[in-house]
């Protein structure tokens, strides 16, 4: 069967750095209350970038990591919930700027599971045989939804964008991921024009019951053990989640990669951001068996299993 192999990955983050230090002075808070409970140390603001421009810099370097020439492109995914832009959607406006002119462009808006949402949409073209080569991109810049006054919130999050380029290969693998679930909830939202709002204790057990809950899952469907996984790269919400994700699968913490300290939550950024990093650092190796999950507003959470 035909299956979507990682070919190429990307990132990048905007130039600015606000270290926790420097939220002390905006609001009444601590860097020892922040990275005691969560694991955060900075985060990356866009200012003036915008959500397609990071979008743009993480693809040029997933493609060029990839050997792949954006005309070979037939699809352009874009998870995002920040874009400046209502239409043309951001898809359109990266595939623009790369000259990516054969490829369909779509933007999902899943919040912090956007780039789960893509990458099961990728595959799904990729072994419909509708599509060969897929650029899908997790891009935020969350830090324009957050209220800089309110210190329940504003501490955790960062901008980004990440890049991987799926390309159609014959795979004898059990690679799955129809495990996204959605459930409207309330205890994060955002209208048009106002800031996000959180419950983030609602937040916290949300994703500690439903997190484990859809890895178990997806790995029964691939007829895999937790024992038989590589690397759980997990959305960086913060870090006693992936802890207490951990924990509850009885997996070691070495198993769950985590960049958080340096950026934050960067929303639909951050796994592939993650994936960049695993790729770049020269800890990818071919056929090893990875989880992605994702989890967040909506609420929407979901799993992926995959091989390198
Ligand atoms: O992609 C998904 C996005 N969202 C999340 O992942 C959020 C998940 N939730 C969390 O990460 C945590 O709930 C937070 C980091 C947001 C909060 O941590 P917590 O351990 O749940 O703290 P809390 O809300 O229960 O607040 C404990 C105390 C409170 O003070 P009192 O009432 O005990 O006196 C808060 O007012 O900490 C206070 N507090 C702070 N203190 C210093 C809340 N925020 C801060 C802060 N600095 N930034």
């Amino acid at each position: 069967m035909k299956n979507g192999r990682i070919a190429g990955t990307g990132s990048y983050v905007p130039e600015t750095i606000w270290k926790n230090e420097d939220l002390e002075k905006m609001v009444e808070t601590s860097d020892a209350w922040i990275r005691e409970r969560t694991g955060i140390g900075a985060r990356h603001i866009a200012g003036e970038e915008t959500v397609a421009q990071m979008a743009v810099k993480a693809a040029r370097r997933a493609l060029e990591n990839a050997g792949i020439c954006s005309t070979e492109l037939d699809l352009i995914l874009v998870g995002t919930s920040s874009s400046e832009s209502i239409f043309p959607n951001t898809a359109c406006l990266v595939q623009d700027e790369i000259g990516a002119f054969r490829a369909a462009c779509l933007d999902v808006s899943a919040a912090c599971t956007g780039f789960l949402a893509v990458y099961e949409l990728g595959q799904l073209y990729i072994r419909s045989g509708k599509a060969k080569n897929v650029l899908l991109i997790g891009a935020d810049a969350l830090s324009r939804l957050a209220d800089w006054h309110d210190r329940g919130t504003c501490i955790l999050f960062g901008d980004g964008a990440g890049a991987i380029v799926l390309t159609a290969e014959e795979q004898e693998t059990k690679a799955c991921e129809r495990s996204i679930r959605w459930r409207k909830g309330v205890s994060l939202t955002c209208e048009k024009g106002t800031y996000l709002q959180m419950d983030g204790r609602a937040v916290f057990q949300f994703a500690l019951s439903r997190v484990p809950e859809v890895i178990r899952e997806v790995l029964a469907e691939a007829d895999m053990a937790v024992e038989e996984i590589d690397a759980f790269i997990l959305h960086q919400a913060n870090s006693r989640i992936i802890d207490g994700v951990a924990k509850r699968l009885k997996a070691p913490k070495e198993k769950f990669p985590r960049n958080i300290e340096a950026y934050g939550n960067t929303c639909a950024a951050s796994i592939p951001i993650l994936l960049d990093e695993w790729n770049r650092s020269g800890r990818a190796q071919k056929g090893q068996r990875i989880v992605l999950s994702g989890f967040g507003a909506g609420l929407i959470w979901g799993a992926a299993y995959l091989e390198w």
